[in-house]
């Protein structure tokens, strides 16, 4: 028995932020951001636009993908970071955009958020009884993000992006291989700081800037090329395939020197690497399927294919998967 992704879905806000908008805001240059991260441009959501406004884009269309009927979807998991408001869950206001009423939960687990979901949706199918499973990994991180913080607020974007998981019964397509971890020792590394239990939100957090993301970059960086090569590694062995069976690496979007320094040391080739981190900066638990979305649409995704996921985020977590590509 095997979970295979059976349908993808996309939803890009319209609006742009270009490093020539931030040169014109903060105190950098495109030459600048292009070299250290990559990134040309993101989207930014409208006021109107929302964690589950976008994810019930995405889910809408990944539902339409793969040919079922809304109500054939027998759960629906929500990866974000950045959710609709504290309570109650994202999933509950997504699920009634989408008009479901099977369970739903949120998975809080940062840039690694959809890996986490991919393992949690793939191993509940295959444990028994549901068919369909939708996931989808939505953020607004634009909503966190301080924009006078030139180390910030040139990275990330706002995006969402789904796919839906079938249960198949044979040793077709389907998740071969997985890890996930967490090392909460680099909590500090990556975190909004205010808004929870520990400083709820008051007067004196907002006049400090706690409701904004903070981040300790080159730390993060130098443990997320460490985290992804080792979690792959370590999927590949419990898959049982090496590096050079890899088709296609499809790495969380954060910083192309990450991405290109991760791939060498798996032993995946530039081509083979799947990046789109120039268009929409790191969108968090959208950026795997946002990218799965595009190889698949533009045909590079092939059936038989083998790809490697990897992500790593705030906590810092950090998570791989190894999938067999379908026919879409
Ligand atoms: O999904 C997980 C989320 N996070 C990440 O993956 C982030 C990982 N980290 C990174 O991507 C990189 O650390 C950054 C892109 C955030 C920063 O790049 P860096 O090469 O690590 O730069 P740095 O922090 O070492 O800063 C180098 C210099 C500093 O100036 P001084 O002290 O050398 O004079 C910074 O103040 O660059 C300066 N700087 C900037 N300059 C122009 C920092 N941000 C900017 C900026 N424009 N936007």
């Amino acid at each position: 028995m095997r979970a295979a992704i059976t349908g993808l879905g996309t939803a890009v806000p319209a609006q742009l932020l270009t490093n020539a908008d931030l040169e014109a805001r903060v105190e950098t240059s495109d030459s600048w951001i292009v070299e250290r991260t990559g990134i040309r441009e993101r989207h930014i959501a409208k006021p109107d636009e929302t964690t589950a406004s976008l994810a019930v884009e995405a889910g809408t269309a990944a539902i339409k993908h793969a040919g079922i009927p809304p109500d054939a979807v027998d759960l629906l998991i929500v990866a974000t970071a950045t959710p609709e408001q504290p309570i109650p869950h994202t999933g509950a206001f997504v699920g009634e955009g989408l008009g479901l009423r099977c369970g739903s939960f949120d998975l809080q687990a940062g840039c690694a958020g959809f890996v986490y979901m991919l393992v949690v949706g793939s191993s509940m199918l295959t444990a028994g009884h549901l068919q369909h499973v939708l996931l989808i990994g939505s953020e607004t991180l634009s909503r966190v993000i301080d924009p006078a913080d030139r180390a910030t607020c040139i990275l990330f974007g706002d995006a969402a992006a789904a796919i839906v998981l079938s249960r198949s019964d044979d040793d077709g397509p389907g998740v071969l291989g997985w890890d996930l971890g967490c090392d909460g020792s680099a909590a500090s590394l990556l975190e909004v700081r205010a808004g929870g239990s520990r400083r709820p939100a008051t007067p004196e957090t907002i006049a400090a800037g706690d409701q904004y993301l903070k981040m300790q970059g080159q730390e993060v960086f130098r443990r997320a090329v460490r985290a992804v090569v080792e979690s792959a590694f370590a999927t590949l062995e419990h898959a049982g395939v090496g590096a050079a069976d890899v088709s296609w690496f499809v790495p969380h979007q954060a910083n192309i020197r990450i991405i290109e320094s991760a791939a060498s040391r798996i032993g995946v080739a530039p081509q083979r690497t799947i990046v789109n981190i120039d268009r929409y900066g790191n969108t968090s638990a959208a950026s795997i399927p946002l990218a799965l979305a595009e190889a698949e649409e533009d045909g590079r995704l092939k059936p038989g294919d083998l790809v490697l996921m990897s992500g790593f985020g705030a906590g810092m977590t950090w998570g791989s998967a190894l999938v067999e590509w379908g026919s879409l």
